[in-house]
């Protein structure tokens, strides 16, 4: 095996086309967290699982594809990649992948690239489990190995297609610990870089809020939580200690997480005033509180309307805005960094930077909730992030991808305000 290099931090990541192709979206992150540099190469395949975006997004840098892509061969050209890298790292490497590399093909980027490069080969296989089996996968193996590939080998368990057996991706975090050990890495620098939230205390709300109109009947909105449990995920991830202010989800805990239940927007505020103000580092409001509450509750079922007009007039009063509140707060042990979200159906941008004014927010992420495809209850979400003026930031748009792959940048940009003078 090559000698590792102490001072290299430039892995190329090479994503072909399979299932497991998601997982490397959360390997790219891992190694960001351990500071190496990262850039990504998908094949036409890969592209048909996960955008090119999504990886534009983690790795910072613009994904190559093609060999043949004349602006990108004036931007860092294959030749130039293979010589930047100081590791060719292949999570998913598919059978056919194998399959070119084992016999010297240089038919796409990806096949040229591991000619042309002199760096260490890394391959994560990911198949069906007959697929490795097959004698033709065991001979290119093999080969790879004598040519001096190192493989990641893939582990037993249920499959995607259904089967049992060998065949399955290791985890992206695995794959990164690995990558770290390979460069030497020490430990403490692998705790900083993955932990850059330690020592801080997050709270986050998350999820609707209830307002009764009655016995049985009240006022909420789509949000199922999923957003906020996401960041309060990463947050955990990231060292920080997070208390999650939750409205009615049913989403279960995430493991480090204090979580504290809570019905109403009135709830929502007086456990937040009563967290922040026993100190916290990092506000984030992610909850969809109602504007709204019902003046007068009834205390018995509404019965129908029995009047000719059939109509059921209620009468509602504004509640607190809780961010706002907390941000305007002036006896607390120390301002936390303020987060707010905003969500949106028209003139996004431009709301959500009104807001960030008007609720004296250091950040917002907005979302367009009238896409269904984003926002309340999707997996996913894309966002434009906003800064106060003082941290002189552009804003950060962040493509489409899943809400705990958003999250995690999130917190990237949330550590980067942190770190500001
Ligand atoms: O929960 P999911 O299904 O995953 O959906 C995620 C989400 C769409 C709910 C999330 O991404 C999101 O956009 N959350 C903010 C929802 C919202 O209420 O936005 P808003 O633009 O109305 O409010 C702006 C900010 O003020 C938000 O940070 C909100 O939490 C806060 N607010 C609003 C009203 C209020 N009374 N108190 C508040 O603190």
């Amino acid at each position: 095996m090559p000698q590792p290099n102490l001072s290299a931090r430039h892995i190329l990541v090479v994503v072909t086309g399979g299932i497991a192709a998601y997982k490397s979206a959360i390997l790219v992150r891992r190694l960001k967290d351990y500071g190496f540099d990262v850039r990504v190469v998908m094949t036409a395949s890969a592209q048909q699982f996960i955008t090119p975006l999504t990886f534009q997004a983690l790795s910072g840098n613009a994904v190559h594809s093609d060999l043949l892509d004349a602006d990108a061969e004036a931007g860092m050209g294959h030749i130039e990649l293979a010589r930047w890298a100081d590791m060719l790292l292949v999570t998913p490497a598919t059978a056919n992948t194998m399959a070119k590399f084992a016999q010297g093909l240089a038919d796409d980027l990806v096949s040229t690239l591991y000619l042309a490069t002199k760096a260490p080969v890394w391959l994560a296989p990911a198949m069906n489990q007959q697929m490795w089996a097959a004698k033709a996968t065991q001979r290119n193996l093999e080969q790879l190995q004598k040519d001096g590939v190192h493989i990641v080998m893939p582990t037993a368990g249920e499959q995607a297609c259904g089967d049992i057996g060998v065949g399955r991706m290791l985890e992206p975090e695995q794959i990164a610990e690995q990558v770290a050990e390979f460069f030497q890495i020490s430990q403490k620098e692998k705790n900083y870089q993955r932990k850059p939230l330690a020592g801080k205390h997050v709270v986050i709300t998350a999820g609707p809020t209830r307002e009764a109109i009655d016995p049985v009947r009240y006022l909420s909105n789509h949000s199922t939580g999923k957003m906020g449990f996401a960041i309060a995920t990463a947050c955990v991830q990231a060292g920080a200690k997070v208390s999650l202010i939750a409205g009615p989800v049913s989403l279960p805990t995430p493991d480090g997480v204090e979580r504290i239940n809570v019905l109403t927007a009135l709830e929502m505020l007086d456990a937040s005033e009563k967290m922040v103000k026993k100190g916290c580092d990092v506000f984030i409001a992610t909850a969809a509180v109602a504007d709204y509450r019902i003046l007068n509750v009834a205390n018995q079922k509404i019965k129908k309307s029995v009047d000719a007009e059939k109509a059921l007039n209620l009468q509602l009063t504004e509640n607190p805005d809780i961010v706002a509140t907390i941000a305007h707060l002036t006896d607390l042990p120390k301002r936390p960094l303020m987060v707010g979200f905003a969500a949106e159906t028209q003139n996004v941008e431009q709301y959500a930077q009104q807001k960030l004014i008007s609720k004296k927010l250091d950040m917002i992420a907005c979302n367009d909730v009238s896409r269904s495809d984003i926002g309340f209850a999707s997996d996913d979400n894309a966002m434009t992030v906003f800064f106060a003026e003082k941290y002189q930031q552009q804003p950060k748009h962040l493509d489409k991808a899943s809400k705990h792959i958003i999250a995690g940048l999130l917190i990237d940009a949330i550590v980067g305000l942190m770190n500001e003078p």
